[in-house]
């Protein structure tokens, strides 16, 4: 095997939250709190970030870039990154997209604070699956607007959509924003393309803005493969998709996501009034297009 996943390594001192702060983040607490059990013997599954190394061909990218001696102020002007990133889109989901609709920004998060902030007035409604990752509850209460629950069905350990609930939900004349978490956290429902095209039918329907969070679209298993809601409403304008290398090659804290924003206006109100003014983390840049153009070698 090309890649050691069972190296075991200590990550406490590196400022990691899933080691280092996991006591203020879960428990709101300091040392002073006592467990039954030290530390290291906690099984951590509480953050999405994993205990295997990053790929060495990342890190020598990394390494490669740090050679270059100065870190200034970096923003996307290397043309072949696009390239390499459509690529991998193209192998791996067989999707493209507009050069010009890709965007950029520190995380998924951020952008998700400021696009239910763009799209959705304080007396309108967003619409997403529950259970949901916290975030996109945390962006509506920020920005002051009204999260409506769509309950997934249970069973037998197998989520679905209830999707005359969801049509309902959807017809409320308030709710201008469906949050879609495609493949889902925190079920791991990788939704099938029959599923998107219903999604996508009702977000038709009602003219909603969709914003599709694909940040796990590389973490699938069992021969199945991701498919972006883009590729099903390959026409629809009010479509965001937000898409990362950083949950699959385990790099979250680099803090580098691409926004896909198709609607031209709401693109350049996005650029507009991005708070770190478009900067990008230069390590980041070469990390994520290591990933892209080195970080595929399994058969697909
Ligand atoms: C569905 C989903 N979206 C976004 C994020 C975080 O994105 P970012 O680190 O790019 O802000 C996570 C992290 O767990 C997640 O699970």
């Amino acid at each position: 095997m090309k890649y050691n996943f069972d190296e075991i390594i200590d990550r406490q001192h590196t400022n990691a939250l899933n080691t280092d702060g996991f006591r203020g983040y879960i428990f709101h607490a300091g040392p002073e709190k006592k467990f039954n059990y030290a530390d290291d013997e906690f099984v951590r599954m509480w953050v999405a970030d994993m205990e295997f190394g990053v790929a060495p061909e990342i890190l020598d990218a990394i390494r490669h870039r740090l050679d270059k001696k100065i870190l200034g102020y970096t923003l996307m002007y290397d043309p072949t990154y696009y390239d390499i990133f459509l690529n991998w889109c193209k192998t791996r989901y067989d999707w493209t997209f507009p050069r010009e609709e890709l965007t950029f920004s520190p995380g998924v998060i951020p952008a998700l604070y400021q696009l239910v902030e763009d799209l959705v007035a304080k007396d309108e409604k967003v619409l997403t699956m529950t259970p949901a990752y916290g975030f996109f509850l945390h962006a509506c209460e920020y920005n002051n607007v009204e999260l409506v629950h769509n309950d997934l069905k249970h069973e037998n350990g197998h989520f679905t959509i209830d999707f005359d609930l969801l049509d309902q939900q959807a017809s409320d004349p308030k709710v201008k924003l469906l949050l879609l978490c495609n493949p889902h956290n925190p079920s791991g429902r990788i939704w099938t393309v029959e599923e998107l095209k219903k999604i996508a039918e009702i977000v038709e329907k009602y003219d909603l803005w969709v914003i599709s969070d694909e940040i796990h679209c590389d973490i699938v298993r069992c021969n199945n493969r991701h498919t972006p809601l883009g590729k099903v409403m390959p026409d629809y304008k009010k479509l965001v998709t937000c898409m990362s290398a950083s949950k699959s090659f385990n790099m979250a804290g680099l803090m580098f996501s691409h926004i896909i924003i198709r609607d031209a206006e709401e693109r350049a109100h996005f650029i507009a009034r991005d708070k770190t003014i478009g900067d990008l983390n230069p390590l980041s840049i070469a990390a994520h297009k290591a990933a892209y153009e080195q970080g595929g070698p399994q058969h697909i």
